[in-house]
């Protein structure tokens, strides 16, 4: 009896993304190089989530190790990560980092012409808890010449070069969003042969959902409009009611709405007028993947990708979801 069939042609995550630097004639190959190193910095990431190796890191007790160091916490670690392999891929020249309060230069000799934009472990009131969390970035294009500054990192998400997300989850994924009108594409990692594989092509969130996803905590400081339509999901006048799902990790909030239908909503609330996401490393890219998969992300206004900039870290009410859902919510936000 033989055991089940070995893939000799998978199509990984490597793979893919140089076959699609293969079908644009211009491509340096930067964009692949770049996308390599944020690979690298995932699985390095997913394997700590994991606690790889925790046996001989820990001892016999708490947070320092046999050497009796403190083991770095996974935030850091993360971002780390992240900092040293995009560095190292001379694809950059400018990081935003959620971890960083301001910009990161890359060094002279090290930089290329990508700024990107990052949360190396979004989640953090989960990551103790051992529930799924995830990493987020953004990238974009440098467009001037000279010394990369802030400025250059205060773009709108409508000019995104790509856009992606880790999940480790119950298995950790990585989704991708490259280039305009190019879809979303989602890559499982086997970590039997350490490699991210095609599983989810040319992912399309469904037109409208059974979900809603907000934290119904702060629904006192919450404006009318929102009320009375998370009401109206509840307890409909016609129809049956949404179920209701909130991780409290974004990504995993997110790639439910995108793989299931529905709406996530993080609201500005009265203490909070611009909500809690951060708009170019959490609702920016979320949002480019978002649209990109056929659905709708807005700040309640207007949609999130055309919000310009002003600051590294401003905040931004994100509401995003299967078009239906996010066009009913618009009906009854002011
Ligand atoms: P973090 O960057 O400190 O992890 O905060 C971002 C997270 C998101 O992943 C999630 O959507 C949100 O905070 C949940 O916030 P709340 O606990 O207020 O519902
Ligand atoms: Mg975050």
């Amino acid at each position: 009896q033989q055991g089940p069939a070995f893939d000799v042609n998978a199509m990984t995550l490597t793979r893919w993304v140089l076959a699609q630097q293969r079908t644009a004639p211009s491509a340096t190959g930067d964009l692949t190089q770049l996308l390599n190193s944020i690979q690298t910095a995932v699985k390095a990431i997913q394997s700590a989530v994991r606690k790889a190796g925790i046996a001989k890191l820990h001892g016999i007790s708490g947070n320092t190790n046999v050497q009796g160091e403190e083991v770095k916490k996974l935030d850091v670690l993360s971002n780390d990560l992240f900092i040293n392999m995009l560095k190292s891929s001379f694809t950059t020249c400018l990081l935003v980092s959620e971890e960083n309060s301001s910009v990161i230069q890359v060094e002279t000799e090290r930089q290329g012409k990508y700024v990107v934009c990052f949360d190396p472990l979004d989640g953090s009131s989960n990551i103790d808890c051992l529930v799924s969390v995830g990493s987020i970035f953004a990238i974009y294009k440098k467009q001037t010449e000279g010394e990369p500054t802030e400025a250059d990192a205060l773009k709108p998400g409508n000019q995104l070069v790509a856009a992606g997300y880790a999940l480790y989850g119950s298995a950790t994924m990585m989704v991708l969003a490259i280039g305009k009108g190019k879809g979303v594409n989602g890559f499982m990692y086997d970590p039997s042969i350490g490699e991210f594989i095609l599983t989810d092509p040319n992912m399309r969130i469904p037109d409208k959902g059974k979900i809603y996803s907000i934290n119904e905590g702060y629904a006192a400081e919450w404006e009318e409009g929102l009320k009375k339509y998370v009401q109206e999901k509840k307890q409909p006048s016609t129809g049956k009611a949404y179920g209701a799902r909130y991780v409290g990790s974004m990504v995993a909030d997110v790639h439910r709405t995108i793989k299931y239908g529905g709406i996530f909503m993080y609201p500005a609330t009265k203490s909070a007028p611009s909500g809690k996401l951060r708009l170019l490393y959490e609702c920016n890219p979320m949002s480019f993947i978002v649209t990109e998969a056929g659905g709708l992300a807005t700040n309640g206004t207007i949609p999130i990708l055309d919000i310009v900039p002003t600051g590294i870290h401003q905040r931004a009410p994100c509401y995003l979801g299967s078009k239906g859902d996010v066009e009913e919510l618009l009906k009854y936000l002011k």
